[in-house]
């Protein structure tokens, strides 16, 4: 078997291809904005230069006088056209609260203030460029530490929100032998997936369908029927497959409903491709966050007290914030925690999921300062979490479905040759190049939401599985193949899925790491409906004989899942395309997650103090593996975007204007090919009986999550020089050496 294709071992699925890889190569797959309509007019968004203030006037006699301008939609000629839908932090599909073109007033820099419609894409933006507007501007507030911003408590704005805490944190920290009182930060960053936030509408009479990629096609037509005053059922959206996502497709941001209110003025399909740079703004992003960490330790080791605050920037109108200290509080068997998380409002757009929104600067965080304390104690940090490894969460004292973390840093340490390293940091050297070999931990919530599929079988053999799911790069379409195939006792080539679409039965946001375990679960479970039909409780599994001997043209079921911990109203609210996800360190009963190993060497020049990465391990424990080709794809993409997060990433801030400026893909930064050369990644056979009914935990996001951690660590190693504000630049190192 090919290293792309690795051999299954124990509760691990074939590594079948991608059932949607031919469709992709071949250009046959077709993304939201490759449907095509006759007549359709162009749009191109006009956003805002000022990030706080109010439009004074808007001159479009110039751009109306392009040829082909068919028309301009301003605050002027949209007021009230687009109603109120809920943020999805108060449980609706919105990214944020700012009406679409809904008045004059500027909330964050480069909000939407209007849209032109052209006959050809050149005329949308040739008048574009030429809107003329006047504003009324104030002195916006960037980010943490300019005047202006205002901090509070989550917990005094979200009634969700809890600050896990347990025991005495003070006086065990003040009598703990070894201690370490950290500040760590993560800059912002932009999910830029290939493909770009585009939207068409188009209007047959009274219906609507809106063709727009997405991780929540139910959430999109929930809010847009809201916005637009509609009855959902006449709004299709339409999202087969996704060219990148990461978080920014799964919320309603403003474009939607304004390129279906265009298109139904015009009478005429409406198309937006927005540009690159556009994208920084018209979606959301992570979120700046900083960290204070206090870890006091017996000489041996053992975690005494341990306190996370963290500190999150968001916008002026809306309360998002990640909450990490979910997880990081969590991990490791300390009797006296305490955690707070603070949100500081700036004149931003407000910010949103980016893969492992929390775990990622939160982990990052608490990986960061449980290396300082090995260092401290000077102890190897594999062994800092071995003994400090447990199978009960230490704040309630729930039990773990199944934690493997320990087996993960074990096999991840053997394939790495970890045994070889010397402690002591700097001590490693090969010529001009200073070695440094760093680890951190990664864990992820184990999450689902209701589901439901329509499964149909037919007399020739085949059969279809029909649901909403979202094809992100997941590889959602082949593994549900894989299960109906299974389910069905029929060849992988005889299933057709088809997803992302509500045409189809829904099934719940791509976000959270959820979709297989949610998604598989319900075709599973349909699946086994036919099959009890079918059999009648005899021995004969021969489906399709069954079938034929039966005589009826088609075999077909229906099946709605809900996981557990799900609250009532749960599946209604999955019609209504705002089911949430439950489960991770919110159960009542028990705690799940997912958790890996990951190792890192990095290679710094000793005089340039350049950075690289030649190898890095990772080794996951998730429970049952579906498609170890696909699975293995999913953590190494992790683990790669890791190595940006730590070296590259960051979407700088015109402090004074409240402006991103690296809105390219030339100045913002991400890991090329020449900075990911051997990335090694173990999957680790793991069974949980009780996360649902195929065991499945999910591996979305967990790659990235333990990569930063590693990599600075590895950094620290090489130099003995601790960098905590991310990401890592070479001019730190040139700083302090
Ligand atoms: Mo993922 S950031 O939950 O789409």
């Amino acid at each position: 078997m090919s290293v792309a294709a690795p051999a299954p071992k124990a509760n691990q699925g074939a590594p079948a291809p991608r059932y949607d890889g031919r469709a992709k190569v071949t250009g046959e797959a077709r993304y939201a904005s490759d449907f095509s309509f006759p007549d359709v007019a162009y749009a191109f968004l006009v956003t805002s230069a000022i990030a706080r203030g109010r439009i004074r006037s808007m001159d479009l006699a110039e751009a109306r006088a392009i040829p082909g301008v068919v028309e301009i939609l301003t605050h002027e000629n949209m007021r009230g056209e687009v109603k109120k839908t809920k943020f999805l932090m108060d449980g609706g599909p919105a990214s944020n609260s700012v009406l679409p073109l809904g008045s004059p007033e500027i909330a964050y820099g480069g909000q939407i203030i209007a849209v032109v419609l052209a006959n050809t894409f050149e005329s949308a933006r040739e008048a574009a460029y030429r809107v003329r507007v006047e504003y009324d501007s104030q002195t916006p507030s960037s980010t943490f530490d300019d005047a202006g911003t205002k901090a509070q408590p989550v917990a005094e704005v979200s009634k969700r929100h809890e600050d896990p805490a347990v025991g005495n944190f003070d006086q065990a920290f003040a009598t703990s032998p070894v201690t370490v009182d950290v500040h760590y930060s993560t800059p912002t960053q932009h999910h830029n997936p290939i493909e770009l936030f585009t939207t068409t509408c188009v209007w047959s009479g009274p219906e609507l369908t809106i063709y727009e990629p997405s991780q929540n096609v139910y959430g999109i037509r929930g809010g847009v029927a809201e916005q637009l005053g509609m009855d959902a059922s006449r709004i299709r959206v339409v999202s087969p497959y996704v060219g990148g996502a990461f978080g920014s497709k799964g919320s309603l941001t403003q474009r939607t409903a304004l390129i279906a209110v265009a298109a139904r003025r015009l009478g005429r399909p409406v198309k937006l491709v927005p540009t690159r740079s556009q994208g920084f703004t018209i979606t959301t992003y992570r979120a700046e966050t900083r960290h204070h960490l206090r870890l006091g330790a017996t000489r041996d080791g053992r975690l005494q007290a341990l306190s996370h605050d963290g500190y999150e920037v968001t916008s002026r109108p809306d309360a998002y914030s990640v909450s990490g200290t979910d997880a990081s509080t969590r991990m490791y068997a300390a009797p006296n925690i305490a955690s707070s998380v603070t949100i500081v409002r700036a004149d931003r757009g407000t910010p949103g999921f980016m893969r492992a929104p929390a775990e990622t600067p939160y982990i990052y965080a608490l990986e960061s300062a449980m290396d300082e304390l090995a260092v401290a104690l000077d102890m190897d940090p594999i062994e800092l979490r071995r003994v400090n490894d447990t199978m009960k969460e230490p704040i309630k004292g729930l039990p773990y479905t199944s934690r493997s973390v320990m087996t993960c840093f074990d096999q991840a340490a053997s394939a790495f040759g970890w045994s070889k390293r010397n402690k002591t940091p700097g001590s490693m050297r090969d010529g001009d190049w200073l070695i440094g070999w760093g680890c951190a931990m990664a864990c992820y919530p184990t999450l689902m939401a209701p589901a439901s599929a329509r499964v149909r079988l037919l007399p020739d053999g085949t059969a279809r599985v029909e649901t909403a799911a979202h094809e992100i790069g997941n590889g959602i379409y082949t593994v549900v193949a894989q299960v109906a195939a299974e389910g069905l006792g029929l060849p992988l080539d005889r299933i057709t899925v088809v997803l992302g679409d509500t045409m189809w039965p829904p099934a719940p946001v791509a976000g959270g790491s959820i979709t297989t375990a949610s998604v598989c679960s319900v075709v599973a479970q349909a699946c086994d409906a036919i099959r009890a039909k079918l059999t009648d409780g005899t021995d004969n599994h021969d489906l399709v004989g069954l079938l034929n001997k039966k005589g009826p043209g088609a075999i077909e079921e229906y099946a709605e899942w809900v996981p557990h911990g799900a609250k009532p109203g749960a599946l209604q609210a999955l019609y209504r395309g705002s089911a949430m996800p439950v489960g991770g360190a919110r159960l009542e009963d028990r705690i799940q997650f997912a958790f890996g190993a990951e190792l890192v060497e990095v290679r710094i020049q000793a005089r340039t103090k350049e950075i690289k990465v030649p190898r890095m391990v990772g080794a996951f424990a998730a429970g049952r593996i579906m498609n170890t080709r696909t699975a293995r794809s999913q953590l190494m993409g992790g683990m790669i975007w890791g190595i940006g997060s730590a070296l590259h990433e960051e979407t700088e801030i015109d402090r004074r204007a409240a402006r991103y400026v690296n809105t390219n893909l030339a100045d913002y930064l991400i890991p090329v090919n020449a900075d990911v050369v051997n990335v090694d990644v173990i999957m680790v056979p793991e069974e949980d009986k009780l996360v649902n009914p195929i065991g499945v935990k999910g591996i979305g996001e967990i790659g990235i999550v333990g990569t930063a951690a590693a990599l600075a660590n590895a950094v620290f190693h090489a130099t003995g020089q601790r960098i905590r504000d991310l990401p890592l630049r070479i001019d730190d190192l040139v700083a302090i050496s």
